[in-house]
């Protein structure tokens, strides 16, 4: 769907690492240019017109973000440069203040580093507990095994919506029911959810989502925080300076604004924000669902076409997203993934930053291909003929 709108693939290339960062159509690029060529100025400290423009552009993104995932209000929603400054924010901004010593926090063995190492520090610094949800035989997380892992001490629930290796989809709102139900918050990781599906945060009950513009579609360095209402005032700025400050003295007083500001001190990345606005449009036009119906039509086409390769491993056939992870038999991935970028065909291989994954699935690196709406059937014929190739080992060598 709606490849002519990119250029790379216009190009020839053709590209199943969107786990990673996805293409950028071609109204990114007008939207950015548009801002540093037309109306470049500082958002929200100019009395004149092209700032307040770029002010207003800025805000408009903020209200096109709250749309998107259905948050109650825009202050909800700030600006960071990716998913892993939202957890960091998050963690030393919130968490930091919130658990004490002794208290437990629950991640699974599957997450992505920005979601493991936040809490490895936090856990240094003021002896807090990291504990694991059990996965399934599958990789997967269910009810029972988070019910399993909660005890009396259990304060905070941080987990991916979408795992970035394996692409299980968690039941996020059955958790946060029965999280809250016991006291515990939930942190929830949208890296590989909100580009791919509808996200509704007041269905989903959730105290925090995080996720970054550079995986739909989007600029790089900009990423978001949405923090539900019960804990707008009990979050602290980790990063202090202009834009998040109301009013400071030489003695050392100082009012800080209330939040969105409060977590965007110094000049943010403007063009980048206004971008992502009208690329969220773009995504609109498209319709979420429709992107998701298309991504899962795809997985199934693509998982039925390696199936038939004997030398090639598939470690989650059941899993319910656009995320296929292989291996093929004898071949290294890394040289798996440069073999095929011979052909034109971008994969990634390695650990994709998950990397205590290795004592679920007992194999330290893998290949993943990871797709998004523009990819076609025809571009999974030309990766599958290319796997299928009886030379594929010589021409490796
Ligand atoms: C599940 C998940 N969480 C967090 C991140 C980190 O995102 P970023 O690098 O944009 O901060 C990623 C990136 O791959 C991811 O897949």
């Amino acid at each position: 769907m709606n490849s002519e709108d990119f250029d790379m693939i216009q190009s020839g290339i053709i590209y199943f690492d969107n786990g990673a960062t996805t293409l950028k159509p071609r109204v990114l690029g007008e939207a950015i240019s548009d801002y540093y060529n037309h109306y470049s100025s500082n958002a929200h400290r100019g009395d004149y017109e092209i700032s307040i423009k770029a002010s207003s552009e800025y805000e408009n993104t903020r209200d096109i973000v709250a749309e998107l995932i259905n948050s109650k209000s825009s202050k909800q929603i700030s600006f960071t440069s990716g998913t892993t400054d939202s957890i960091n924010k998050i963690v030393f901004g919130f968490f930091r203040h919130y658990l004490k010593k002794g208290d437990e926090v629950l991640l699974t063995k599957s997450e992505h580093a920005s979601n493991v190492l936040p809490w490895f520090e936090l856990a240094d610094e003021i002896g807090i507990k990291v504990k694991y949800i059990e996965l399934d035989s599958n990789h997967k997380v269910t009810m029972e095994n988070v019910k399993k892992a909660i005890t009396a001490n259990t304060k905070v629930i941080s987990l991916a919506h979408v795992s970035n290796v394996v692409g299980d989809v968690r039941p996020i709102k059955e958790i946060t029911e029965y999280a809250h139900s016991k006291g515990i918050l939930v942190l929830c990781d949208g890296a590989q959810s909100v580009p791919h599906m509808k996200i509704d945060v007041q269905d989903l009950g959730v105290d925090f989502l995080t996720f970054s513009a550079h995986k739909m579609c989007g600029p790089t360095g900009v990423g978001v925080i949405y923090v539900k209402e019960d804990h707008l005032d009990n979050i602290k700025p980790i990063i202090f300076g202009g834009g998040m400050n109301a009013e400071f003295d030489n003695t050392g007083t100082r009012i800080y604004k209330s939040m969105p500001d409060l977590l965007e001190a110094g000049t943010p990345n403007i063009a980048g924000v206004i971008g992502f606005g009208y690329v969220i449009k773009y995504l609109n036009k498209i319709g979420l669902d429709k992107i998701h119906n298309h991504e899962l039509d795809l997985r199934e086409y693509l998982i039925s076409k390696l199936k038939e390769n004997p030398n090639i491993e598939i470690y989650n056939e059941n899993s319910e997203s656009g995320i296929v992870t292989i291996n093929y038999k004898d071949i290294f991935p890394q040289d798996l993934s440069i073999y095929l970028d011979k052909h034109h065909i971008c994969t990634r291989a390695g650990s994709h930053c998950a990397k205590i994954l290795k004592d679920e699935l007992k194999i330290k690196n893998t290949c993943r291909i990871s797709l998004y709406f523009y990819n076609t059937k025809e571009e999974i014929d030309k990766l599958v003929d290319a796997l299928n190739n009886p030379n594929i080992k010589m021409e490796i060598i």
